[in-house]
């Protein structure tokens, strides 16, 4: 496996070339599901990790978030301002490394959305990954994750299991888990809905 190939340069390239199978044009129905279900109140601060073109971004301010969407490819931001022009919603669309959330926003967001970012990391720095996102939320966040348990060895999208979940993200309690019923055709079967509650 190439580090070079999880760079941001690489993640911008495959969006100036269109080389995004990942994106589906919109929010995935899951995490539209969870959003709306306000899991965390109305008006709270929820950050979206690798939010790409901002589809769950938007979806978030629809349903009265404050949101700030991360992401380190300059396409991606692009992108998002792009949708905030075309759909009227503003939020925070901030060029950064996941990575250093903890220390760049240290207890400052009551909720986490997760997509398509954990498995699209280097799977040996999952780890530093957990590290960033509870230190990035206050105590009794939330993770709101669609997880992709694929069972296909390689990445990125490099698979998660549901033992891998549950081992790294020791410092969360496990509210919700489960095989998310209404996935994306051709996802169907392969993402887990969780909701996890980081320990106060
Ligand atoms: C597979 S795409 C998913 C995008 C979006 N969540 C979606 O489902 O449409 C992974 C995204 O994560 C971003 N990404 C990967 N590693 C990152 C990191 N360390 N910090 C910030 N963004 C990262 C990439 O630039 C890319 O936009």
């Amino acid at each position: 496996m190439s580090i070079d190939r999880l760079s941001a340069d690489a993640w911008n390239e495959r969006y100036l070339t269109k080389d995004m199978g990942w994106d589906k044009g919109q929010c995935a129905p899951p995490l539209a599901r969870m959003l709306a279900a306000h899991l965390v109140p109305t008006g709270a601060h929820v950050a979206i990790v690798g939010a790409g073109r901002g589809f769950e971004a938007l979806e978030a301010v629809r349903q009265g978030y404050r949101v700030t969407a991360i992401d380190f490819a300059p396409e991606a931001i692009r992108a998002m301002h792009e949708g905030m022009t075309a759909t009227g919603l503003s939020f925070e669309a901030l060029q950064a490394d996941v990575f250093t959330l903890h220390q760049s926003h240290p207890k400052a967001f009551d909720a986490v959305v997760e997509h398509t970012c954990y498995c699209a990391i280097d799977p040996s720095t999952r780890d530093e990954y957990v590290t960033a996102i509870a230190g990035a939320l206050k105590p009794g966040g939330a993770l709101l994750g669609l997880f992709y348990n694929h069972g296909r060895p390689g990445g990125p999208p490099f698979d998660t299991t549901e033992a891998d979940v549950r081992a790294r993200f020791s410092s969360f309690d496990f509210e919700r888990f489960v095989r998310a019923p209404d996935s994306f055709p051709g996802r169907s079967g392969e993402e887990w809905e969780a909701v996890l509650r980081l320990r106060e």
